[in-house]
């Protein structure tokens, strides 16, 4: 396992994270929107009822700031005998900390969050240019993704 740099935490994620800023990390992946503290808490306490299959882990600084910021969502199937698949989204690390192996222990957190939830696979979707990235994470190049926009 990685280790992070001293003063550097990995937790789950909080409501004060709003104030912290997790969702100006997830402006490297797209557009976030801007959220008001309502919105924000909607989204919140949804996942936080729903904290057996939604799991977002962040990375904080020794000032408590947002630096990385991943999760994982666990579908529940029929096959394979009510198997259950882990989904990895949403994986960011702020643009001024990429390259300080923060994403790869967002990546190793994720992946031990899905085998202890007894997930039998764990998948994602990512573009080319980050391929190497999940290799050096040990996933491993299967199929591809379909999307439609509605
Ligand atoms: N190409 C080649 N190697 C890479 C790349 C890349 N694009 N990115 C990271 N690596 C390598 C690193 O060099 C390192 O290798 P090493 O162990 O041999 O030194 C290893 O992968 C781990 O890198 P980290 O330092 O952990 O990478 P970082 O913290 O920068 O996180 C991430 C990578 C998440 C892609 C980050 O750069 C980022 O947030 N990018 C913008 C948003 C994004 O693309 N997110 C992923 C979307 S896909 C999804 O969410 C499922």
């Amino acid at each position: 396992q990685a280790a992070l740099p001293q003063g550097y935490h990995l937790r789950a994620l909080a409501h004060g994270d709003y104030e912290r800023g997790f969702l100006k990390t997830l402006a490297v992946l797209t557009e976030v929107g801007n959220h008001s503290k309502a919105d924000w808490m909607e989204r919140f306490d949804y996942l936080k009822k729903h904290n057996h299959e939604y799991f977002t882990i962040v990375i904080v600084d020794p000032q408590d700031r947002v630096v990385a910021a991943g999760t994982i969502f666990v579908e529940r199937k029929f096959v394979h005998l009510n198997g259950l698949v882990g989904h990895i989204e949403d994986i960011a690390v702020d643009g001024n900390q990429q390259g300080k192996k923060f994403g790869l222990r967002i990546i190793q957190a994720l992946k031990f969050i899905g085998a202890k939830t007894g997930c039998y696979k764990v998948i994602l979707d990512c573009s080319q240019k980050n391929i190497p990235f999940y290799e050096k994470c040990g996933f491993t190049h299967k199929e591809y993704e379909m999307a439609w926009y509605v």
